[in-house]
């Protein structure tokens, strides 16, 4: 795996533009910040920005697409029915989800009201590219050597391009701030699969997915 370059100083990152990102000190701080984002209008219909969460040293960073209805509301990340499946998922392959760092590519939730229901919607990509800001600066705290996008949106707000999941989905991509991506599916992608069959297969695939990267976490901290 690609190592950080030991130039890079931990309180900047490169930008496109090739400019240094000022970084809060701490994730604290950085959380207090985005709780008044409005960097785009998907805080009107948002209870609360819903942020990151996990240790600042954490080796592998879990990147989802945006909050849910019950992440909105509980303002924490992956809750709801596809954080309990991303729960179960990491338990069998051996994942303490306390060691993690979990987050959204999009960190309000996108919905439209329809009565009493708000609907999902899909964050667009200049959504997702706003809410780089936020990525950028977690990523810039805990300098995760693993990035594992969950997804077609996390793939874009990680590698910052459309990505086909099907194409890129198990390789190790170079990250330029010198770790490593990794992209698998959205656990929502096999809880709406209507065919229990095809469902449990791809959920064994996920499986396997998570286990490839515990196995590279160990790897790495025996090379360390
Ligand atoms: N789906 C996501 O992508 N993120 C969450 O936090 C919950 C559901």
């Amino acid at each position: 795996m690609a190592q950080r370059p030991a130039s890079k100083s931990r309180r900047t990152r490169q930008t496109d533009a090739d400019a240094p990102v000022p970084v809060p000190r701490s994730l604290s701080a950085l959380k207090a910040e985005a709780a008044d984002c409005r960097r785009c209008p998907l805080y009107r219909n948002a209870t609360q920005t819903v942020f990151g969460e996990g240790p600042a040293r954490a080796a592998v960073m879990f990147v989802g697409e945006q909050p849910g209805d019950q992440e909105d509301l509980a303002g924490r990340p992956f809750v709801g029915p596809a954080g309990k499946l991303f729960d179960k998922a990491l338990a069998e392959s051996g994942i303490e989800r306390e060691r993690v760092y979990v987050t959204n590519a999009v960190k309000h939730f996108k919905n439209e009201p329809r009565g009493k229901r708000r609907l999902h919607k899909k964050p667009n990509t200049s959504e997702i590219d706003a809410c780089r800001w936020w990525l950028d600066r977690e990523f810039a705290l805990i300098k995760p050597r693993l990035t594992v996008a969950l997804g077609a949106t996390a793939a874009r707000a990680v590698l910052g391009r459309n990505v086909t999941i099907s194409k890129e989905r198990g390789k190790p991509l170079p990250l330029d701030n010198g770790g490593t991506a990794f992209i698998t599916v959205h656990p929502s992608f096999l809880l709406r699969m209507p065919d229990p069959e095809v469902r449990r297969r791809e959920y064994a695939r996920f499986v396997a997915d998570l286990r490839q990267i515990a196995e590279q976490v160990t790897n790495n901290r025996r090379a360390a």
